[in-house]
């Protein structure tokens, strides 16, 4: 979704915020710009592009923009349509602004507005808060901090807004309300970014910035306060993990490169957790109140709601305590019963979806004790929830989710064990056979993911079907759910995801030749029902791609292709299962052609409800 960077300098400011915004392509967007203030002539210069970075570059070379202060953005469209006029920077007099996020109450400003005079030149809600920063300049406010403190009072939403003024180049005025915003902090020269990737290049000191607080940045300093102009103090932090680990390293796609990480990845997320001495599991020292808790609800999106899902089967199967599972974008609407005894597990790859939070502050707000689990420290939602627990798969930068989603299924394992040791419904024994299967599973993925040939040929006779069914029974269910999920966001491919004993309650009127069905068909106490639904598509002609275990000398039979991936738990199969998966979406997507790191119309990380 939409990416921030500014810088205040003595360097070229261009050079810098495109390299930011470059860094910043991944979460996906659809315009791109940037405004820099030329000391020569007293003015910014705005060079807005539709389409991708390498448009606004062009762009840039016709109209160079010169200067050591700008703000750039990449835009994904919420309020008007993809347009150069609707690209950010927008500029009201001498204010550049570029925003984050949505505006709700733009409708009723942008009438104020032009019954005070203003011109807007764009459909966007964005342009509405440079308007506010002017009229607020011209009505007496003595300088940018303030016009901006006064503007901020008339917006409602979410926003990460960074601010320019022509008329005061030695300043960029910065606030946050529910999208992220970070400080870099160098020698003579600050930045301010939305991710930290942005401006990992330049430093790696950095202030994240809080909710309901602003920031003004100097070359030589940053003031944050709250909203009501209170000082707010803030140590820097280093970032110790460096921009080379968020490049390709060779691979064709960040998908790719992150489906091969995935064994490096789990180990990292397993590291210092798990205790083999005790069978038993440390949460990094969190002090979850067990015995008091009656009930758990994850909540989530997209693919970490299918992370939660499998959370659901081994948090109950382990523990014996009750789990929901709710749709973080569902949940605060219908007003659920919630209390002391819950503990909501708020699953997050990169911690700052907006759904996410907004259900995290509802829980919150009724009493529920909440932890948050999440890839990205320092991100919005950990820092939200009352206790955060971080998987490290490191910076996923591909837009389908891959090693996030396979580390949070580890997390989830470790939560299991780790409740399950504390209510007693998990015996040692038990404790300790799973332990040593999460402690095997980085080299049975490696197993899976070096043998990506077989599934190379498999996507290459399907990468002409219209749609595609997934199939999968008890834990295999969410699997099932984020193979489809993993097909239709990378290659446009329709796909369904369905528990294998719905099947015959509808979308077997869907099978014929030219249906693929991809069965997760591991071994376990599900296995005969699961082979029966296969046996089922299998009499409509539909194409049978199955997932088994090693050893399993019977499935070959009712299928047309048989992926094999080694033996596990049961509880841990679903960490195994989903990479065949991933490897099939991405080999389809790629004989396709897709753009599979940034595919049409998603965004990394959803800031917006
Ligand atoms: O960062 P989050 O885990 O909160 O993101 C949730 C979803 O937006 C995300 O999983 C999305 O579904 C991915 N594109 C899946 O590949």
């Amino acid at each position: 979704m939409c990416g921030i960077i500014g810088y205040i300098g003595n360097r070229q400011a261009t050079p810098i915020l495109i390299g930011g915004l470059r860094k910043l392509e991944y979460r996906g967007y659809d315009s791109a710009g940037v405004s820099v203030w030329n000391e020569t002539e007293g003015n910014s210069r705005v060079v807005r592009c539709r389409g991708k970075l390498a448009g606004l570059e062009e762009k840039l070379k016709a109209e160079p923009a010169v200067g050591t202060v700008g703000i750039g953005h990449t835009r994904w469209a919420t309020h008007g349509r993809p347009s150069d006029q609707n690209s950010h920077p927008h500029k009201a007099g001498p204010i550049s602004v570029i925003h984050n996020g949505i505006i709700e109450n733009h409708l009723a400003l942008r009438q104020e507005l032009a019954g005070a005079g203003a011109k807007f030149s764009s459909e966007t809600d964005t342009e509405i808060f440079a308007h506010l920063v002017e009229h607020a300049l011209i009505a007496g406010a003595p300088d940018l901090t303030t016009a901006v403190r006064r503007s901020l009072q008339k917006v409602r939403g979410s926003f990460a807004f960074v601010v320019m003024s022509d008329k005061e180049p030695g300043t960029l005025v910065a606030a946050k309300n529910s999208s992220p915003l970070v400080i870099g902090l160098g020698d003579g020269e600050n930045y301010v970014a939305s991710d930290v990737t942005a401006i990992l290049a330049e430093t790696r000191k950095v202030i994240f910035i809080d909710e309901g607080e602003m920031v003004t940045v100097t070359r030589s300093g940053v003031a944050i306060t709250d909203f009501e102009g209170n000082p707010k103090t803030r140590e820097p932090k280093m970032i110790t993990w460096s921009s080379v680990q968020a490049e390709k390293g060779g691979f064709k796609h960040y998908m790719l490169k992150e489906i091969h990480e995935q064994p490096r990845a789990v180990a990292d997320t397993l590291v210092g957790r798990v205790d083999l001495e005790n069978d038993d599991v440390s949460l990094d020292g969190l002090e979850l109140d067990v015995a008091n808790i009656k009930r758990i609800i994850f909540i989530a999106c997209g693919t970490s709601y299918h992370a939660s899902m499998v959370g659901e089967f081994l948090v109950e199967a382990m523990a014996r305590i009750p789990v929901e599972v709710d749709l973080a974008s569902e949940f605060r609407y219908r007003d659920p019963i919630l209390g002391p005894g819950d503990l909501v597990v708020a699953v997050s790859q990169s911690g700052e979806t907006l759904d996410t939070m907004e259900a995290i502050r509802e829980a919150k707000k009724k009493g529920a004790k909440v932890l948050a689990i999440s890839n990205v420290l320092e991100s919005s939602i950990p820092r939200l929830a009352d206790y955060a627990f971080y998987t490290h798969a490191g910076p996923e930068i591909g837009v389908a989710s891959t090693k996030a989603f396979t580390t949070q299924l580890v997390a989830m394992a470790l939560l299991a064990i780790h409740l399950g040791r504390r209510t007693g419904k998990l015996t040692k024994e038990r404790a300790r056979e799973l332990l040593a299967d999460l402690v095997a599973l980085p080299s049975k993925m490696r197993d899976v993911v070096e043998g990506s040939a077989q599934i190379q040929a498999i996507a290459r006779r399907y990468g002409a079907a219209n749609g595609c069914l997934f199939l999968g029974r008890g834990a295999q269910y969410p699997i099932a759910l984020e193979g489809a999920l993993k097909l239709k966001e990378i290659s446009y491919i329709h796909a369904e995801g369905y528990a294998a004993g719905e099947m015959k309650h509808g979308p077997i009127a869907l099978i014929d030749e030219h249906l693929p069905v991809v069965v997760i068909a591991p071994r376990g106490p599900s296995y005969e029902k699961t082979i029966s639904n296969l046996a089922e598509v299998r009499a409509r002609q539909g194409k049978i791609i199955a997932i088994a275990t090693r050893g399993d000398n019977d499935i070959g039979g009712h299928s047309d292709d048989v992926i094999i991936v080694p033996d596990t738990a049961l509880e841990l199969s679903p960490i195994l299962t989903v990479l065949p998966l991933q490897l099939l979406s991405y080999y389809v997507a790629d004989f396709k052609g897709t753009d599979i790191d940034q595919p049409r119309n998603l965004a990394k990380s959803v800031t917006v409800e």
